[in-house]
């Protein structure tokens, strides 16, 4: 099967001159949608992950099915505002912009074991700020995975030394 003829790509998506790769068709089509899925739980079988974290709003959607799949937690990194509970939060640098990540305080366990995913990777500036976050608690990232890989942005450069893997890669 490949994925990526299930990924629509939309020009001038949310900004002129961003091209957008939407993953939409992936994940109403039943098989491509459990392939992707599938593929990461086999690159990540030996990780030695407990937990899994993951950015709103499209990471959730590949990191709970992941956590599922593979019998681990899942931990939820939200925009500003919608945790209830108290958080530690970085701010971080956007393809198109910049954002703020936030997660409760009690998230994570000092030398808990983290599979950290998301379902893309443009510039890196997302994953990075979900590093410093899940590092801010001592805990021990055991592997990064992505679904699609934006290639020609290099955003993988920063991810190596952390056991990075991605399912599709866009040239
Ligand atoms: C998108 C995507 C990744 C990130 C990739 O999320 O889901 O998390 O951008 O870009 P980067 O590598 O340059 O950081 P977005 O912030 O658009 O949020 P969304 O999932 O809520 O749409």
């Amino acid at each position: 099967m490949d994925l990526r003829t299930l990924i629509r790509d939309i020009p001038d998506y949310p900004k002129e001159g961003i091209l957008f790769f939407d993953i939409t068709p992936l994940l109403g089509d039943p098989d491509g949608f459990r392939r992707a899925v599938d593929l990461l739980a086999e690159r990540f079988a030996d990780s030695g992950a407990t937990k899994i974290v993951a950015a709103e709003a499209r990471g959730f959607i590949f990191g709970a099915a992941l956590a599922y799949k593979m019998g681990l937690g899942f931990v939820p990194v939200r925009k500003p505002g919608k945790l209830p509970y108290k958080t530690v939060s970085v701010s971080y640098d956007l393809e198109y912009g910049s954002d703020t990540l936030c997660m409760h305080e009690d998230a994570l366990l000092r030398d808990e074991k983290v599979l950290v995913i998301d379902d893309l990777l443009a510039t890196g500036g997302t994953l990075s700020g979900v590093i410093d976050l899940v590092e801010h608690f001592g805990a021990d990232i055991v592997g990064i995975g992505v679904v699609i890989e934006l290639e020609f942005l290099n955003g993988k450069e920063q991810l190596r030394s952390y056991g990075y893997e991605s399912i599709l890669q866009i040239a």
